[in-house]
């Protein structure tokens, strides 16, 4: 029934009509001074927009919030006015579908609850998890009428220099992928409240290895890159059922991507199967001619992305442009009615599939109690999971809760800093306006510790004056937030001051925990000699909270790096994952200063010899057999504790280089003091595919025949691929 509905409708339509659909336009053309002064919705703003050029999809970027006022319950009053006005003048009654970025919460929203953000989820390799706090983004977005999320970002991490690292989930495309998935079950998970809503894998794709870690740069991919590491995350997310996605801004070996029919075409369609919506990013079309100079005007490249295989511009300022370039292309034949009843029988599929037919209004009534501080005890428990403890010299932690505690560091008492980009606004929480609720470590330490005397110190000859009869030092270290370009930097690693600051505490003799509140893992010169670190990533509303919970015991940390830490800032690009003979030398050389998947905790485990049935069979026809590996994991310290074993295949011998090992999987439980558990950790015989072509594309994507060894900490156990 839901494909004769779209086919009917598409029937029903005119040229104009289904371009609107394909079109996307940022909420500041409807209201203010229709552009960029913001103010309430205006009729003689919307009517060019929703009647004119007949768009079928508005955007809030970051910090398009209603004005003057921002609450969820004027959220929805704008959302509701805004498709009111639509379906009160479009002839066919198709509801207009409004989309936003909720990266890490409701983020465009003030009194929302921020979860940390994907690196920080990373770190917890818990996808049930995050499929909660996934489903309570959606669940707070939903409620304002917001019923696209432009998220998760699929992308990898790969160089700490790129802006929008802590916007990724791993280095690891299955970590990645895995994670990305649960968040897409959690976002789209329906509860009969309002419409549905569409996550987005984001950004189709190669978009984190940008050279020089210069967010959109050119990347050059080899297709085996492409295919082994880049794609799988986004395969995932795909069978998870995720509606959307949106096309990488950058090029890839020279190709513009949205401009690649290889890439939005060859392969997300042909290849990968994926039957959503592909939509640009800002103003991307646009981009073919003013950034990558690969079309000679708009017309040329709304032809050239259209052919490629975009289905909704991003456009996001000139709908008349947009629509008008699209028929003209139309008209003389550069882009056949073929295609384009394609794209806007995706889109009508997707409305249909939201049911915003059936349910295009929310009330604005409830908005608020469905925002605001919604999530605050999962956010709590994501932060506190996010929490590496890198390291821990002399059982420094946990702290005792008497005596005088000296708190310091540019991040202690920061809201802006721990909530970092996209929050409230695209480079984070402005300096001027209202301030997001939020737990700060100072805070969260006095709350934690009243039997202590908590000072804080704001400068270093405060904080070393102040430590001289201190029982420990904690130092709060962060960078200034940011998003997307702004946030790129050459040098991913502690400024001066900050390691300043932690030499001269650390030469009164106390005992000195460092916590970063960092979107990357810093270079972190002489601070790597702190008694103890802390990487708590950034780690959203309850940031605070959850530090104290880990600095005290309250929580034993149990989050594993879901990334290298580099030891210097010439290790970029890096991962675990590397060829051999990476660095020179005669094996690869992977060095960081604390490697993929460390993390200490307050206990110690145990883990037991991998067993592994010894021959598998790689049957064509079964492409998803399944290999299981058991072991067994026990506490051997005195406390309860959650165990992150990573189970990873190596081959031993490859003529067509192969990474030294490749993660497939993980076992994640908890044990009591003493206790052990037997798991079986269970992975697919597709998992070891690799492409097999030379740079040129030339090869196929298979599961090599030949013996591997599955590796489980110090264990190892080997197996066949027949
Ligand atoms: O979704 C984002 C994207 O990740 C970066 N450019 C702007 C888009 C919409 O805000």
């Amino acid at each position: 029934p839901l494909e004769a509905r779209v086919h009917a409708l598409l029937g029903l339509m005119t040229l104009e009509e289904k371009i609107g659909q394909m079109t996307q336009i940022r909420v500041g053309k409807l209201r203010g001074d229709c552009d960029a002064v913001p103010g309430p919705l205006r009729e003689d703003c919307m009517k060019p927009v929703l009647v004119d050029a007949k768009v079928g999809s508005i955007l809030s970027g970051g910090g398009d919030v209603p004005a003057p006022d921002p609450s969820p319950k004027a959220w929805a009053e704008m959302t509701n006015a805004i498709q009111k006005y639509a379906l009160g003048t479009n002839r066919l009654k198709i509801p207009v579908l409004y989309g936003a970025d909720g990266v890490h919460g409701h983020s465009n929203v003030v009194t929302a609850t921020m979860f940390p953000h994907q690196i920080g989820l990373g770190a917890t390799w818990n996808p049930e998890l995050i499929e909660r706090a996934g489903a309570a983004t959606g669940q707070a977005m939903r409620a304002t009428g917001v019923f696209w999320n432009f998220a998760p970002v699929s992308d990898i991490a790969r160089d700490t220099r790129w802006g929008r690292y802590y916007e990724t989930y791993s280095e690891d495309p299955h970590l990645a992928g895995t994670l990305a998935a649960s968040a897409v079950r959690g976002m789209q998970a329906d509860d009969g409240k309002t419409a549905r809503l569409a996550a987005t894998a984001k950004h189709f794709a190669g978009y984190s290895e940008p050279k020089g870690g210069h967010d959109r740069a050119p990347a050059f991919l080899p297709v085996r890159t492409l295919q082994d590491q880049v794609l799988p995350p986004f395969t995932a997310q795909f069978r998870a059922g995720v509606r959307t996605v949106m096309i990488n801004s950058g090029s890839i070996n020279g190709v513009p991507v949205h401009a690649s029919r290889y890439m939005l075409t060859e392969q997300l369609r042909n290849r990968l199967g994926f039957t959503g919506v592909a939509i640009t990013d800002w103003q991307d079309i646009r981009s073919l001619v003013t950034k990558h100079k690969a079309a000679a005007d708009y017309p040329s490249a709304i032809a050239m992305a259209v052919n490629a295989g975009v289905d909704m511009a991003m456009e996001p300022s000139a709908a008349g442009e947009f629509t008008s370039g699209l028929r003209q292309v139309v008209r003389d034949g550069r882009v056949s009615e073929r295609r384009v009843d394609e794209a806007v029988r995706r889109v009508l599929r997707l409305k249909f599939e939201l049911g915003l037919f059936e349910r295009p209004y929310v009330d604005p009534a409830v908005a608020d109690e469905r925002v605001n501080g919604v999530g605050l005890d999962l956010a709590r428990k994501a932060a506190t999971e996010s929490m590496v403890l890198l390291r821990n010299e002399k059982s420094t932690l946990p702290l005792a809760k008497d005596g005088k505690i000296v708190v310091t560091g540019d991040t202690a008492d920061d809201v802006r800093r721990q909530l970092g980009g996209w929050t409230v606004d695209w480079q984070g929480v402005p300096e001027q306006g209202p301030v997001p609720k939020a737990v700060t470590v100072l805070e969260g330490i006095r709350a934690a510790a009243p039997g202590a005397t908590v000072t804080h110190a704001p400068d270093q000859a405060d904080a070393v004056a102040q430590a001289k009869d201190a029982k420990a030092v904690v130092v709060v270290l962060g960078e200034k937030p940011g998003a997307e370009g702004p946030a790129d930097t050459e040098e991913p690693a502690l400024t001066a001051a900050q390691q300043r600051l932690v030499d001269a505490v650390r030469a009164t003799g106390k005992p000195v925990t460092v916590v970063l509140l960092t979107g990357r893992p810093q270079v972190l010169g002489s601070v790597a000699d702190a008694d103890a670190l802390l990487a708590g990533w950034l780690p959203g509303t309850e940031g605070g909270t959850a530090v104290a919970d880990v600095l005290f015991g309250t929580a034993n940390p149990s989050g594993k790096l879901p990334v290298s830490w580099p030891k210097r800032i010439g290790d970029q690009p890096m991962s675990y994952d590397q060829l051999p003979g990476t660095n020179g030398g005669e094996s690869s050389k992977y060095d960081p200063a604390y490697a993929f998947g460390h993390g200490l905790s307050y206990t110690s485990f145990a883990v037991g010899a991998p067993s592994v049935p010894s021959t598998v069979r790689a049957d064509a026809k079964v492409a998803d057999a399944k290999v299981k590996v058991g072991f067994t994991v026990r506490n051997t310290g005195s406390r309860t504790g959650t165990a992150v074993v990573p189970v990873y295949v190596h081959q031993p011998v490859a003529l067509l280089q192969v990474p030294d090992k490749r993660l497939v999987g993980w076992a994640r439980v908890e044990l009591a003091a003493g206790a052990q558990r037997a798991v079986e950790v269970e992975f697919s015989v597709d998992q070891l595919a690799l492409n097999s072509g030379d740079v040129d594309g030339a090869g196929r994507r298979e599961v090599p025949r030949t013996a591997y060894e599955v590796l489980v900490e110090d264990g190892r156990a080997p197996f066949t691929v027949r």
